[in-house]
């Protein structure tokens, strides 16, 4: 079965069950900040899922663009890409786990649909622990569809829990469904380790919220959110054992080993997904950069050429994919057909980069020092992998050293997104942070637990919060919320810094940005009130300054709306 046809069964199937299809959103989220691309199905719908309304209805299915960069290393192997698409189907509070199992079933087994073969099929559940108890209500679901006690996993938060997207909100159990791919006589038994059992699909059902203090309680609209990786199923499918074989990038791949010289799978299957990310990124309106999401689009297309180069395609050669993407994937994403500006950045990044590339190769071909070779990685945008494989690094501990150093800073540069970017020390900065943490406390303490931030900007003019909230602030709620600052301002209190492991800082309730990823050893500021209670905990790399008093005056100058559900505060202390 084609991916075309995938797709459009998909959709088929959930309108026939009262969805409603809704479009991909943008890879670069809407009027959050705090995340640098859309990476699944539901992170468009956290609003919704979260109880306002959508004004499609509380059925929605679609295919969504995604892009996750966490895997970048492992882009290559057989299954990974940074760009893919997501299948997904949501209740938005209406059906829950009896129909999304059910139809889940109906699509994969039904002659109808994928008529996948019932025989190769598994699935694993949520097998509880001290916080919720095992998933008994999507085992009994599946038994009754025949699935046999010997298919079924049951397994812990780790694989079989979904969210919450920040360390509180919405979160619950999920089952997930694999397929047997091997080409053994018949599946052996059930085991979701072993890679030849392909993971097809994760129905999640948020049923719970986890609180502030690390409670999990029942959700008062349980939702369902599903999401089935477009290049697996086809590979699927297709009977291939890895994506690029599919039909999503055959043509991709002949085209760049038709202009290479040397035959490398893994140089061309990064290639191939690496530029297939870059124009669906400038497509959404990025440009390489040295911040944010232009830097990672820098480092996609670089890491490309630099493998063109290993695999001896020497002149420019980016844009020539072009129309191979487009060919594919214009008719479902008709903002890739924008050639111009695509075929723009593409070539001035690529023709930018030959310089350095053809320098650093130079340089590499020589015996080189540690940072030397980790600034080829860091300044240049050299595949670190590349660099090693290519160099006669001299002191590779050196090279280890730094690396472990931009990891750091990566990691605790404000949310761990802004890789590359630089934190900002500046005095007046400084003071808009701290301000921001009391303000994010005081926004909770007025309105409510269900406040979280959604979006931040900080710099040396002012602060801008994004935060969940449902509706306008009165004026009343700004002088309360404003005073309330002020006072913690004047009562001169501590912000401690600690550093302490992951699960001690959840355990503490420490907030966390939503969508932000962190190491397993993280940083948290407190400020704690004069009785020694917590005013304010946040997940943070700082800096901070040592006491509130220091901050001077705090004004709120503007509150607006940003989207359904989210608020913007814009701030500054005089
Ligand atoms: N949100 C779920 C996932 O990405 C469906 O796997």
């Amino acid at each position: 079965m084609t991916s075309r046809d995938l797709r459009e069964k998909f959709l088929k199937f959930f309108k026939q069950k009262g969805h409603k299809v809704i479009p991909s959103a943008s890879l670069v989220p809407k009027d959050d900040p705090t995340v640098l691309f859309t990476t699944a199905g539901m992170h468009p719908l956290v609003p919704f899922l979260l109880g306002i309304k959508h004004p499609e209805g509380k059925r929605l299915t679609n295919v969504q663009k995604c892009l996750r960069t966490d895997d970048i290393d492992e882009v290559g192997d057989a299954v990974h890409n940074t760009f893919f698409e997501m299948l997904g189907n949501w209740s938005l509070g209406d059906y829950w786990k009896k129909e999304a199992i059910e139809w889940s079933y109906e699509f994969l087994t039904d002659k109808k649909w994928l008529g996948l073969d019932k025989s190769k099929l598994a699935v694993s559940v949520f097998a509880g622990d001290n916080d919720a108890p095992r998933d008994n209500e999507s085992v009994e679901i599946w038994r009754s569809l025949g699935i046999p006690e010997e298919r079924i996993a049951y397994l812990g938060k780790k694989d079989n829990w979904w969210g919450p997207p920040g360390t509180t909100g919405p979160c619950g159990p999920d089952t997930e469904m694999f397929y047997w791919t091997g080409v053994e006589d018949g599946p052996p038994q059930f085991d979701p380790k072993d890679s030849r059992w392909v993971e097809i699909w994760n129905d999640v059902f948020m049923q719970y919220e986890k609180t502030i203090d690390s409670k999990f309680i029942e959700l008062k609209q349980k939702n369902v959110d599903t999401g089935m990786g477009m290049e697996r199923m086809s590979a699927v499918l297709q009977g291939r054992d890895n994506v690029y074989d599919t039909d999503l990038f055959a043509p991709i791949m002949e085209k760049i080993r038709a202009l290479a010289s040397k035959k490398d799978i893994k140089a061309e299957r990064i290639i191939a997904d690496h530029i297939r990310a870059a124009i669906f990124l400038i497509a959404d309106g990025v440009t390489p950069s040295n911040k944010d999401r232009g830097y990672i689009l820098r480092r996609l297309i670089r890491r490309a050429v630099t493998y063109g180069k290993k695999i001896g395609i020497n002149d420019p050669f980016t844009t020539l994919l072009y129309r191979n993407v487009v060919e594919l994937f214009g008719e479902h994403y008709p903002e890739i057909k924008h050639s111009e500006k695509i075929l723009e950045e593409l070539n001035k990044e690529e023709t930018k980069f030959g310089k350095t590339l053809a320098e650093g190769l130079k340089l590499l071909s020589k015996e080189i020092t540690g940072k030397q070779a980790f600034d080829l990685f860091q300044s240049y945008g050299f595949p670190l992998e590349l660099s090693l494989e290519i160099a006669q690094v001299k002191n590779i501990g050196e090279f280890e050293e730094e690396f472990k150093k931009h990891q750091e800073l990566s990691r605790t540069s404000s949310v761990g997104m802004f890789k590359g970017g630089l934190v900002d020390h500046e005095p007046q900065t400084v003071k808009h942070h701290t301000a921001h943490h009391l303000l994010l406390a005081a926004l909770r303490q007025v309105l409510g637990n269900h406040v979280f931030q959604r979006g931040s900007n900080v710099n040396s003019e002012r602060l801008r919060i994004d935060f969940s909230h449902p509706e306008k602030l009165a004026k009343e709620q700004l002088e309360q919320i404003e005073n309330l600052v002020n006072q913690k301002i004047s009562e001169n209190l501590e912000v401690k810094r600690e550093e302490m492991p992951k699960e001690e800082a959840e355990k503490l309730g420490a907030l966390a940005e939503f969508g932000a990823k962190y190491a397993d050893t993280v940083s948290v500021y407190t400020i704690y009130n004069k009785d020694g209670s917590v005013f304010s905990r946040e997940f943070c790399g700082g800096p901070h300054v040592e006491r509130t008093s220091m901050l001077g005056v705090f004004k709120i100058f503007k509150e607006e709306a940003v989207s359904a559900g989210v608020r913007r505060i814009k701030a500054n202390i005089e």
